[in-house]
């Protein structure tokens, strides 16, 4: 455990209480529409979502009031269109996901590659003066790193992705997320504004308490109830911690068939018990667990605004929450698993997810709750620890972006 308070690290931060304003206010609300969704980089699937040409999937982006087909083309390339028909503006596909050799509305039948460009306009001959190339499907700025496909909504963004994740992607560097191509997902709409969900996997001091029959004597012993890291960076507006792990714990005698997965597994999540590659991990990616604590249990990681990446040695976590309205989001989960070999890891797989459902029932509780709780705006400002300057940090990204502060550079 660090000594010094980690707040004296970053003193821009602060100390005080901070406004709940971002979190009811329907005028921030917009500001974020604005000011931050539509100008950042923003995680929408992985290539693997879509591993061959003709593959898509369509991603409802509420807070900007669209809808988008990210889909595998013949060259190789991914990439990215607003999710409507040039002809008379009717929504091109009705599917969550699928494979084509053409996007076909259902309208009047005009055609679309899947480089976007318009390939049938039907009864064309009756039309006047047709640009063809105009007709083209709207397209979104769309890169990919480590095969995480990202979109950015600015006509220009102001940053590649690459200078968007800055230190965050050097960190990560090595992490074998190839490996990591067998998905278990989970999906909740919640009444909560959206950061209340992305503070939730913010801090690990609500872990004792919340989490106290699900989670906490996994990862917390005696030594330690302040929800503290073992270590923490910040890279810009996006951040990394490492969890402790308790080393000693075991299930009680009477829980049979936990005692039988723990046998299995060394990680709670549904990690198998030997590692997802042959080479260590902390060799593979040398920025995890940067202090090599031996209670170390994963790094918790977060690539601003919304994702929260779970890196552990054995299994990767995807976390999204996406803003609908300002006192409503939708939560994405989605475990990432390495290919399963046998009936054991199924089955440890399989209680290591219901594990994981009774955590997230938790978690949806306390995020509604708050939610509820804060409408009347009877509390202006909440209390933050030393081990809660993760959402000091989140607050602040934030509150650069609503301001109109365009890059947020490495503070
Ligand atoms: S709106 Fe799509 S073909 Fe008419
Ligand atoms: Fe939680």
């Amino acid at each position: 455990v660090q000594s010094a308070p980690l707040t004296a690290r970053y003193p821009f931060l602060g100390t005080g209480p901070v406004s709940t304003e971002p979190y009811i206010s329907p005028d921030y609300f917009e500001r974020e529409r604005e000011n931050l969704f539509k100008r950042v980089w923003l995680n929408v699937c992985r290539e693997i979502d879509i591993p061959e040409p003709g593959d898509f999937v369509v991603r409802e982006l509420e807070i900007a009031k669209t809808s988008l087909i990210v889909v595998h083309g013949r060259d190789g390339k991914i990439r990215a269109f607003h999710n409507i028909c040039s002809h008379r503006g009717n929504r091109l596909v009705n599917q969550e996901r699928g494979s084509c050799n053409t996007f076909v509305c259902g309208y009047h039948g005009w055609s679309y590659g899947l480089d976007g460009a318009v390939s049938v306009i039907t009864a064309e001959d009756a039309f006047f003066d047709l640009n063809r190339a105009a007709c083209a499907l709207p397209a979104v700025a769309c890169e990919v790193w480590r095969g995480f496909v990202f979109i950015n909504l600015a006509p220009q963004p102001e940053q590649s992705l690459r200078e968007y994740l800055g230190g965050y992607a050097d960190f990560a560097e090595g992490y074998p997320f190839e490996r990591l191509n067998t998905p278990a997902r989970l999906s909740y709409d919640l009444e909560a504004n959206w950061k209340l969900g992305v503070d939730a996997f913010t801090e690990t001091y609500h872990a004792m308490f919340l989490h106290v029959k699900t989670q906490r004597n996994m990862y917390y012993t005696a030594q330690d109830r302040r929800g503290s890291f073992l270590s923490l960076d910040l890279f810009g507006p996006h951040r990394r911690y490492s969890i402790w792990a308790n080393t000693d714990f075991k299930w009680p005698q009477d829980f049979h068939v936990e005692r039988l997965v723990l046998g299995l597994t060394r990680n709670v999540n549904a990690g198998l018990a030997d590692e997802m590659t042959e080479t260590p991990i902390l060799e593979l990616c040398p920025g995890l667990n940067p202090t090599r604590a031996k209670n170390w249990a994963w790094d918790q990681t977060f690539i601003f605004p919304n994702t929260v990446v779970t890196m552990s040695p054995h299994v990767m976590v995807l976390n999204q929450f996406w803003p609908v309205a300002f006192d409503r989001c939708r939560w994405e989960c989605t475990t990432w698993l390495p290919p399963i070999r046998s009936a054991s890891e199924r089955f440890a797989r399989a209680h290591g997810f219901s594990h994981m459902r009774d955590v997230a029932a938790e978690d949806v509780s306390t995020m509604s709750g708050t939610a509820k709780a804060l409408a009347a705006g009877i509390k202006k400002e909440f209390y933050l620890q030393d081990f809660e300057i993760s959402i000091r940090h989140m607050l602040h990204s934030v509150n650069r972006y609503v301001a109109g502060a365009v890059r947020a550079a490495a503070e």
